[in-house]
């Protein structure tokens, strides 16, 4: 349901801002989602068509949010925005334009323009590209895997504006296997790690990355570097016998597996091999050359890339939130961006105890909390809430972090005017521990309106064991091992 989670914090005070002062859509728009009029209908757009899709969301797959007023406005934003596919725009203006067809969800409050344009080149937007074998202009074959990433084996990094600029670059590039592409950043790497998921990543790997051993055969990975599991960089010397100090000997079937050796003893810094004895040394004497031994230095351990981040526990044991049904007054709720509205606590007519009022005349104001999560967990928002009209532009909005995810008005659902309703379950993953919720009631156009809201709810995360078995299952576990 969140068309968006990509908002910085100050672009969502912004947005914050500008929706308790911008116009309401015009009426007669061509294209709109009011009374459904527009719905399942195609609309031409300069470049490509759209089919409009009323109360449907393809949440995620955001790059950027704009204030537009009017539909039109935001499908002619995604249409002239390379790369973008997809557009949700929500009628008290704003516009999310979107690089990837996610699983649709029904959403009233969202309109969806979807391009019918094919996509084209290399790409992994939805999975376009992925499993398919691409062969860059020097004729080196890759495999494309969507959303995996090989993280480690570095050989350098640059920006690209295109995933083929990244995969031509390594195609071109002496020992590089396989790449990252995080548009912009774009990974060149030397050797193979371990795969894992990482939907952000896009990899292109050498058909031949595992054909290239590490040889001195032919004098092949002569003045090349090779990058060991370990992520050491060698530069290998073919001939290059680095005579003398010596610290140990071992035998390897294989020229890299000297090399891991090397990794695994503590001062190793140069390896002479002659298959099957493997020197390792721990003194850089200068090689003799031409001899016939297989020679390699030690040069750098390559920063790896930042790996995913793993779930961080952040106060997994602390209430999610303080205070869901107001029963403390709004004490643990910061109150700010009011504007023409009153905010106040009261009592009669709440579900439980308490409630919180909002009066807005042509006004806004936003009731803001922070949460204890646990990155990486999903939760659960419900919120009860009433309209005391069916005000055609005033609109109730649920964000974290500053990223939209929920929007109501009462046009849509009269049936909330007067009595009490719940809101759907809305669900959100928690993408930092640093979280904030914050509810935002606004109105566009002049409107005097009451609305009134309790038990905001958000619960899930992990479940927090007592403290007494879990130092118990600890000793456990410590007198197993
Ligand atoms: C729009 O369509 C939805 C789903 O079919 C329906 O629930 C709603 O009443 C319609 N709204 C109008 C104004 O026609
Ligand atoms: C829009 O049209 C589609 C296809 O006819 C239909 O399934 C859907 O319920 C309609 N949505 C609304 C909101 O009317
Ligand atoms: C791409 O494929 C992966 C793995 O099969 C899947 O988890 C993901 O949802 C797909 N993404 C899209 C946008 O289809």
């Amino acid at each position: 349901m969140h068309p968006t989670t990509h908002l910085t914090k100050g672009a969502a005070a912004a947005l914050l801002l500008a929706a308790g002062v911008s116009a309401a859509p015009s009426p007669g728009t061509a294209v709109t989602c009011e009374n459904n009029a527009s719905n399942n209908t195609v609309y031409t757009a300069q470049n490509a068509q759209f089919d409009i899709l009323c109360g449907i969301d393809y949440s995620g797959g955001d790059m950027g949010a704009e204030r537009v007023s009017t539909f039109a406005e935001c499908i002619t934003r995604c249409d002239s925005t390379p790369g973008c596919i997809n557009v949700a725009f929500a009628p008290w203006g704003m516009c999310w334009l979107k690089n990837q067809n996610t699983t649709p969800s029904p959403n009233s409050g969202v309109w969806t323009a979807k391009s019918k344009a094919a996509l084209t080149g290399l790409t992994c937007i939805d999975n376009f590209s992925d499993k398919k074998t691409y062969t860059s202009p020097g004729g080196t074959a890759f495999d494309i895997a969507c959303g995996v990433d090989y993280a480690g084996g570095d050989m350098s990094s640059r920006n690209t504006n295109t995933f083929k600029e990244c995969v031509d670059a390594c195609g071109s590039t002496p020992g590089c296997v396989n790449v990252a592409y995080s548009a912009p950043s774009c990974y060149l790497k030397s050797a193979m790690m371990a795969p894992r998921t990482n939907s952000h990543v896009w990899a292109a790997v050498r058909k031949d990355a595992d054909a290239d051993p590490l040889t001195c055969e032919n004098k092949k990975w002569d003045a090349r570097e090779f990058t060991t599991k370990d992520n050491r960089v060698y530069s290998i010397g073919c001939g290059d016998d680095y005579a003398g100090g010596d610290m140990a000997a071992v035998d390897s079937a294989t020229f890299q597996g000297c090399l891991e050796a090397c990794d695994a003893a503590s001062g190793c810094i140069n390896v002479a091999y002659v298959a099957p004895r493997c020197y390792l040394k721990n003194v850089a004497n200068p090689p003799a050359k031409g001899t016939h031994v297989w020679g390699a230095k030690f040069l750098r351990v390559n920063v790896p890339t930042p790996p995913a981040p793993t779930p961080y526990t952040c106060n997994p044991c602390s209430p999610v939130m303080l205070n869901p049904s107001f029963d403390d007054g709004t004490n643990s709720w910061t109150q700010r961006d009011v504007s023409n509205s009153v905010i106040s606590s009261i009592s009669a007519g709440s579900v439980s105890g308490s409630a919180v009022q909002v009066v807005s005349t042509r006004g806004y104001a936003v009731l803001a909390q922070k949460l204890s999560v646990v990155t990486g967990s999903t939760y659960s928002l419900t919120v009860d809430y009433m309209f005391s009209a069916a005000m055609t532009n005033c609109y109730l909005n649920a964000f974290i972090n500053g990223g939209w995810f929920w929007s109501f008005s009462p046009r849509y659902e009269p049936t909330s005017v007067g009595a009490w309703k719940k809101s759907p379950v809305l669900q959100f993953t928690a993408s930092a521990c640093d979280t904030e919720l914050a509810i935002q009631f606004v109105c566009t156009a002049g409107e005097s309106v009451t609305m009134k809201l309790d038990n905001i709810k958000v619960t899930g995360g992990p479940t927090c064991p007592a403290k007494a078995s879990r130092s118990l299952r600890g000793l456990e576990r410590r007198r197993l091992a």
